[in-house]
Formats: C-alpha cells, sequence, structure tokens
C-alpha cells in the first residue's frame, strides 16, 4: 500500500482557520481538513495534529472558532497556517483582522465567507489526528464572498459552474 500523503492532495478542500483564545492569547491555525457533519444538531469537524499549539487550546477550552476563508484571503491561510503560535503571536501584525465572537472566548476573522463559533462536542483520536466535533452555537455568512480552494497544495479561486445539484 503507497503512502497516503501522496493522495490526499486530490481532495479540493475549503481553506479554514480554527480560532482559540487561552488566558487573553488569541491563536489561529490553517485547517483544510474541516467539513459538516450534521444539520441537526449542527456539528462540524476539524482534524487537528495533536502537536498543534491550538490541539491543546481547544482541549482546554473546549470552544473554537472555524472561519471559511475567501478567495482574497490566502495570506491568511500562510500566516496561519506556516508557523506556530507556540513560537510568535499570529494577531501582533497587521494579517489577521479578529473580531469579537458573540458566544465563544476566542476571537473570528473578518472577511471570511462564514464563521462558525463552536463548543466542543467530541475529541476523537484517531491515526495521527484528532477528530474534533464542535457544536455550532453562532454562524454568520457574508453571500458575496466566495470560499478559496486548495487542490495539489495550490490555492484557487472557484471557475464556472458546469451543473446544478439544486
Ligand atoms: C493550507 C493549509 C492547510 C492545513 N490544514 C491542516 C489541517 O487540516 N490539520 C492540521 O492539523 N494542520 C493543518 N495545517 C498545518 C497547521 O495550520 C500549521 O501546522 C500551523 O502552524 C499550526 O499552528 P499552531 O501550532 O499555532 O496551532 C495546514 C496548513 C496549511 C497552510
Amino acid at each position: 500500500m503507497e503512502d497516503l500523503t501522496k493522495f490526499t492532495s486530490e481532495f479540493a478542500e475549503s481553506v479554514t482557520v480554527v480560532t482559540v483564545e487561552k488566558d487573553g492569547r488569541p491563536n489561529a491555525m490553517t485547517a483544510a481538513w474541516a467539513v459538516p457533519v450534521s444539520h441537526r444538531p449542527p456539528l462540524v469537524v476539524v482534524h487537528i495534529a495533536p502537536q498543534r499549539h491550538t490541539h491543546d487550546i481547544i482541549m482546554e477550552t473546549k470552544e473554537f472558532g472555524l472561519c471559511i476563508l475567501a478567495d482574497d484571503q490566502m495570506d491568511i491561510s500562510q500566516h496561519a497556517g506556516t508557523i506556530s503560535g507556540k513560537k510568535v503571536d499570529k494577531f501582533s501584525g497587521e494579517a489577521m483582522k479578529p473580531r469579537p465572537s458573540r458566544v465563544i472566548g476566542a476571537p473570528v476573522l473578518d472577511g471570511c465567507v462564514v464563521t462558525m463559533e463552536c463548543k466542543l462536542e467530541k475529541a476523537i483520536s484517531m491515526g495521527d489526528h484528532t477528530i474534533f466535533v464542535g457544536r455550532v452555537v453562532a454562524i454568520e455568512r457574508d453571500p458575496g464572498k466566495k470560499p478559496l480552494i486548495l487542490h495539489r497544495g495550490a490555492y484557487y479561486k472557484l471557475g464556472e459552474a458546469v451543473g446544478k445539484y439544486y
């Protein structure tokens, strides 16, 4: 069996940023492995490797923000996804524009397609990631924005629609 690492990049994924806050210090990390799992109750999952700083903070605070990046936010993806909050304060510069959440302690990001505020429902250790199941307790959408897409390690804007599902 070949190494799965070579094949996972064939999934075309939305790019999200997970936000957390502990002791008044916010942190954020990029996650492409995030999807919805249930409408009622409203549940989403994000898969986070245990070595991430964000992982430990979710384990402690039991809540997180999940922001679907817009196609003009690639720089945020790179900023939040290539360095650890263990080493730097990712919110110290101009790169990310946080705004206070309505329910959770962590801020969410401005300018995204969707921002969700989640309370941790379950953490399931699975292989080399932890599956964090979050119950969405607040949500906001900007219908004027389109999502940033990741495929084979490159970022894309959505192309033209080729058909309709509904
Ligand atoms: C486009 C992109 C997608 C990523 N997706 C994930 C992911 O789904 N799960 C994960 O654990 N790390 C993912 N990462 C890596 C983390 O974002 C990265 O290790 C980050 O620096 C962790 O930050 P932290 O230590 O402050 O939590 C991704 C990075 C990028 C750039």
